[in-house]
């Protein structure tokens, strides 16, 4: 199966991810798609809704493609406790050409499992924190451009539909 990157406004990328009820091979090559596809695009996160399956599974590598050394596989991961606010610059490989700043909580504790299926309880802040509140947004069929204002998302709208139908007033 040759999975690509799916971008906004697939519908995949609006809905609720399902659980993950049994990490088997169909998992295995599913985080191995999201890894290729996380590095060759360049990105540090990625959600399986992004590459079309509408699953709990994120993988997250925060020392970038050029480093691929820090990479993390989160199953069903939840938000266990929030803490703080932060404001920062934020894109997304499924949202083609914008970039908005963000507020998000400054620290947060997930669970999760890893791709062994053990439980894993993880705290941190700042970029791992802002990273997966924003990729456990996209199994919440949630995005970026859902926290920015009502006027900023109309003009990134309207850019969007000239982009794919560039005969659009
Ligand atoms: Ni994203």
């Amino acid at each position: 199966m040759s999975r690509k990157l799916i971008t906004y406004p697939n519908p995949v990328l609006l809905q609720p991810a399902r659980p993950v009820e049994q990490i088997d091979d169909f998992i295995h090559l599913l985080v191995e798609d999201m890894t290729r596809l996380m590095y060759e695009n360049r990105g540090i996160g990625l959600a399986a809704p992004q590459v079309g399956e509408s699953l709990r599974v994120v993988t997250v590598d925060l020392s970038g493609p050029d480093n691929q050394e820090e990479l993390t596989v989160y199953i069903n991961p939840e938000i266990i406790h929030t803490e703080g606010e932060i404001t920062s610059e934020e894109g997304c490989l499924s949202v083609m050409g914008y970039q908005s700043r963000v507020s998000r909580f400054e620290k947060i504790k997930i669970r999760a499992r890893n791709l062994e299926g053990q439980e894993v309880v993880q705290e941190g802040e700042g970029l791992w924190a802002i990273c997966m509140q924003h990729e456990i947004d996209h199994l919440n069929g949630k995005l970026f451009i859902d926290h920015v204002s009502r006027l900023k998302r109309a003009i990134y709208e309207k850019k969007l539909s000239k982009w794919l139908d560039p005969k659009k007033e």
